[in-house]
């Protein structure tokens, strides 16, 4: 049966109206009729396209649902690559970002932009050959995507067909654009999976991404997704001379395009435009991340070209989240002063309120289990009140099958005592009354001003440290990232910079110095210039036996004792082979040549057979020694000659140590 002209004549009046309804209600946001006459065009349409089924064109805005679910998506190249934008976050790097335009462009006036919300949905490509919708894909890599053109025909704002009333349809055309959802659409939609027991969708744009790649287009059909361009591929049969005119004309053709749009002249007027985004962002039905900037005129771009990735001409001025996605790398305890262990997740660097973080708390193991966190997770990480970073959720969805659930160790991490659990509270201790005092302790010792002298590091900030699990040993000050000080309170950017480079300085050290920083028991500083002065190096000080060490004057069996074992501990090799590994070096001791009586007194008393007593005298001064005339506490030796006077009683009762004439003549190097 022939379809009769006037019937033709109908359907391509109904469709041509409709598509322009469409363009009202989407593009414009300002319908002409009401929802009741716009329903009355459909269905007047959809009987006549019954009643005559070859008139139906895949263009036709029935045509928007039915095509069959398929089993995986084709994959289809992008001929011009989707790429992606650098971020930027402050106002300096924004000012950054114009210097280098101008600079690479070698002009030196003020440069127009165009200035767009950044959606924060997911990319896609529209393709339209003659005005027809033929192919829309996703970003994928960039250079390929995936073909979810049957997906992308049931979003009501993608029109099926260009409007020509206002400009020529070109004859191919690949609009860009951002899929989102409205937070609106997306509550309700998490609202009702909620209610049939499915994972919900961790924010509007894991939902649309979501409800996009499905592989039956009645489910995409059923979520409420929206589309707003910002951009074209190739286009042949219209040349565009600004990103202005792109985007004018990509709504003249019915394309939808943010409403924000706006053009400047100069970086200082997008900073502002920026600053009134982000005050109106909350308002949106829509989430928005950030602006793009985009140098307007397209010889420009053109001009300073691409990098790998991302073009010179445009930049992402984003805005900082008050909450990120993440991944859990692991879950590590931290020991509190009051011996509270808490459990701290480690997670890959993300940036949250304006900070990069690496670690969150996870208060405690029930928390752990009533949130359902896993090593492995992708989770969604917040500032609460701005400082303590927190996990909120897991991403269930993202889930691998990979992920470890945490097991809540049984003994402390730093002390290893059995921890206790008090019956209802939901906290473990270390029972140890020692354990916090005594690492913060050793480690306060550590970095004291005697010791490596890390400026900036008082006993109150070790505490922090350890609290919050940044460091549990000495060892790992040197580990300690700008972010890990930026997560503590009390750090801003130039504290955390100063910390830094103090820990980094202090790895050049002394000897002397970092022998008293390991905090043996019985070294004090003036026992570690001893040590040091002795044994030269770390090396010879490590290999030194008990006998060695007794040897030497001034240290006495109990302190040698302690040094000795103190070096056998294997724990305690390894807390010097970390630290060396960590960068410590230390600075050789001084070989200058000392004298050898140096700080060495004598006494004379008795005749000498080999030399008068003035020579003697002499002699020990030339080696830098020193001859006192009268026994007292602080003599060194009595040289005892031959008939000795009442000095050496006197040293006797002091208990001074005496020598012969042969011992002394050895001391000075005379006698072998
Ligand atoms: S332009 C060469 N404009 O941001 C320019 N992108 O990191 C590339 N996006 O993949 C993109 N709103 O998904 C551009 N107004 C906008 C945008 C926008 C959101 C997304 C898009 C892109 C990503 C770039």
């Amino acid at each position: 049966m022939a379809v009769p002209p006037e019937v033709l004549e109908r359907i391509k009046k109904l469709r041509e109206e409709i598509n322009y309804h469409n363009y009202r209600y989407y593009v414009l946001d300002s319908p002409v009729i009401s929802d009741e006459e716009y329903d009355a065009l459909m269905h007047e349409l959809k009987e006549l396209e019954e009643k005559y089924p070859e008139t139906i064109t895949p263009d036709s805005p029935t045509q928007r649902v039915g095509a069959p679910p398929s089993d995986k998506f084709r994959t289809v190249p992008h001929h011009v690559p989707m790429l992606s934008l650098d971020d930027a976050f402050t106002p300096e790097e924004i000012r950054e970002f114009d210097q280098r335009v101008k600079k690479f462009l070698e002009i030196d006036h003020d440069i127009e932009y165009t200035l767009e919300p950044k959606m924060d949905g997911l990319a896609v490509e529209l393709v339209y050959e003659k005005g027809v919708f033929v192919l829309g894909s996703t970003r994928g890599d960039g250079y390929n995507g995936e073909d979810v053109t049957n997906n992308l025909r049931t979003i009501p704002s993608i029109p099926l067909k260009l409007l020509s009333m206002h400009e020529p349809v070109p004859d191919l055309l690949e609009a860009r654009g951002e899929v989102y959802m409205e937070k609106e659409a997306f509550k309700r939609l998490n609202e009702e999976r909620e209610k049939q027991g499915l994972p919900t969708f961790a924010n509007p744009r894991n939902a649309a991404a979501g409800s996009l790649r499905q592989l039956d287009p009645k489910v995409t059909a059923s979520r409420p997704l929206n589309i707003f361009c910002y951009g074209v591929g190739r286009v042949e049969g219209r040349d565009f001379k600004t990103q202005w005119e792109i985007l004018q004309t990509l709504k003249k053709w019915g394309l939808r395009v943010n409403p924000l749009i706006k053009k400047v002249t100069g970086i200082e007027k997008a900073i502002k435009y920026h600053e009134y985004l982000a005050s109106i962002r909350q308002e949106l039905n829509y989430e928005i991340d950030g602006m793009v900037i985009k140098v307007n005129e397209v010889e420009l771009q053109n001009r300073l070209g691409t990098k790998a990735r991302s073009p010179r001409w445009a930049i992402a001025y984003k805005f900082e989240a008050a909450q990120s996605v993440t991944r859990i790398i692991d879950i590590i305890l931290s020991v509190g002063r009051t011996g509270a262990v808490t459990p701290v997740a480690i997670m890959e660097p993300v940036r949250v309120g304006g900070v990069t973080i690496r670690r969150a708390t996870l208060h405690n193991e029930d928390e752990i289990k009533r949130k359902d966190i896993r090593i492995g997770d992708w989770v969604i990480v917040r500032r609460a009140g701005d400082v303590i970073p927190e996990v909120v959720k897991p991403l269930k969805e993202r889930r691998t099958g990979k992920e470890k659930p945490f097991v809540m160790p049984k003994y402390c991490p730093v002390c290893g005592s059995p921890l206790v659990k008090k019956p209802g509270e939901a906290i473990y201790r270390c029972p140890n009354p020692e354990c916090f005092p005594r690492l913060s302790k050793k480690i306060a010792h550590f970095v004291s001003k005697p010791a490596m002298d890390i400026e900036g590091l008082g006993p109150k900030v070790v505490e922090q440290l350890i609290t919050a699990g940044i460091i549990r040993d000495i060892p790992d000050l040197y580990k300690i990232k700008k972010e890990d000080l930026l997560s503590l309170e009390g750090f801003a950017e130039k504290s955390a910079q100063n910390l830094l480079e103090a820990i980094e300085r202090s790895k050049k050290t002394t000897l002397p110095r970092f022998i008293f920083a390991l905090g043996i028991r019985h070294v004090g500083e003036v026992t570690a210039q001893v040590l040091a002065k002795h044994f030269k190096s770390l090396e010879n000080l490590m290999k030194a036996s008990l006998d060695d060490l007794e040897a030497i004057p001034g240290i006495g069996p109990e302190v040698a004792q302690s040094i000795y074992q103190w070096f056998q501990d294997k724990k305690n090799q390894e807390l010097i082979r970390s630290l060396l590994e960590a960068g410590v070096t230390i600075e050789p001791m001084e070989t200058e040549k000392r004298l050898p009586l140096e700080g060495k007194s004598f006494v004379f008393t008795g005749g000498l057979k080999s030399m008068k007593r003035s020579e003697a005298k002499k002699l020990v001064m030339s080696l830098g020694g020193e001859v006192q005339s009268t026994v007292g506490k602080n003599t060194d030796f009595v040289v005892v000659g031959e008939n000795p006077g009442s000095k050496l009683q006197k040293a006797r009762q002091l208990g001074i140590k005496t020598i012969g004439e042969d011992e002394f003549l050895e001391m000075v190097g005379m006698k072998k």
